[in-house]
């Protein structure tokens, strides 16, 4: 019978036998498709496996520090985090389309972590070691989706881990690809990864950066991860972390509204509010949140975050909006 840790025993003697005594690689994005499945990786074959995490500076605040201190303890695995935020930041410089953020986040992901890849093929070389396989999260769906041909358009370019070009030098390890969500959740319990990334709810490859709306600056992204931290923070205490699908909070950045606080003027962004219900994100409803919860939110984003003097609510649907602004 179908059970948890049967599946964890029947990946872990696969992953074993694929491998062998060679070595592995895996980016991990802070989600948990890349976590569960580089635990798994790691339960199989431990050292032989070193995970990669290409700090791009648009993760939210705590999200680089669950990686490196929560999954590393949680699991023992070897992690090298590469912190390129700078190099992203440069490349973003004076971009405000959201195709062309897309695009430069996406190419110079794959860049550093090629980067970081050859380093690595290099160093177990010289150890006389051999480098030959890349761990992927791919899930189920994911597999039927890009098998099936379904025709459907591409709105929006996407990127995240499982969208790396395929190095022909490598072999795959996608332990997930006969899993769906809930159940890659349930493994990374089995896993004793960190209910933080177990039920982490879904956030975009490219990050805050398609969530400023105007160029991305460090100054704007400060801004943008102190008022998400807010709204993260009263959803949780509220607890309605499983009612909501996810909750993107955007930075309204070439836009500013004339607002009152104490005895001045100012002349400040908005922040809009995008929670939504989903059961797969192809469409989606706005959440009735209560009130109370977000007067809560709008009264703590204006009083603690410096510049943002009006907080919004998106209701619109998915169609006809998409649930990220860009
Ligand atoms: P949209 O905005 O198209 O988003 O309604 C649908 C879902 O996809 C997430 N999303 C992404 N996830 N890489 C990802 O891994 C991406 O580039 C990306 N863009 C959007 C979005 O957060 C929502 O859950």
């Amino acid at each position: 019978s179908w059970t948890t840790g049967s599946i964890v025993e029947e990946q872990v003697a696969a992953i074993r036998a694929q491998i062998g005594s060679k070595r592995a690689i895996c980016a991990l994005s802070g989600g948990v498709d890349s976590a569960v499945a580089a635990a798994l990786v790691n339960r199989a074959v431990g050292e032989q496996l070193t995970c990669v995490y290409v700090d791009h500076g648009l993760m939210r605040k705590g999200e680089t520090e669950q990686v490196e201190k929560d999954f590393v303890a949680a699991t023992g695995a070897t992690l090298r985090l590469v912190d390129a935020s700078e190099r992203f930041l440069d490349a973003l410089a004076g971009v405000s389309d959201p195709e062309t953020k897309r695009k430069i986040i996406g190419r110079e992901f794959i860049r550093v972590f090629e980067q970081a890849q050859a380093e690595l093929v290099a160093e177990a070389g010289a150890a006389g070691e051999d480098v030959a396989f890349l761990v992927q999260g791919t899930l189920y769906p994911d597999v039927v989706e890009s098998g099936g041909g379904t025709g459907t358009a591409n709105i929006k370019s996407h990127h995240n881990v499982g969208g790396l070009p395929e190095d022909i030098e490598f072999q795959l390890v996608e332990p997930l690809r006969q899993l769906f969500k809930d159940e890659v959740r349930l493994v990374g319990q089995e896993l004793g990864l960190p209910e933080e990334i177990v039920h982490r709810q879904p956030f975009p490859g490219p990050g805050l950066g398609i969530r400023i709306i105007g160029e991305v600056t460090r100054e704007r992204l400060d801004l943008l991860r102190e008022a998400d931290a807010i709204v993260r923070e009263e959803l949780t205490a509220a607890g309605l972390d499983r009612d909501i699908w996810q909750c993107p909070v955007v930075l309204l950045a070439d836009v500013r509204s004339v607002g009152v606080q104490g005895d001045g003027r100012t002349y400040g962004h908005p922040i809009v509010l995008r929670p939504v219900s989903s059961e797969d994100a192809m469409t989606a409803d706005w959440s009735r949140l209560p009130y109370d919860l977000l007067a809560r939110i709008s009264n703590r984003i204006t009083n603690e975050v410096r510049d943002v003097n009006r907080v919004t609510l998106d209701i619109t649907s998915k169609p006809p909006g998409t649930i990220e602004w860009e």
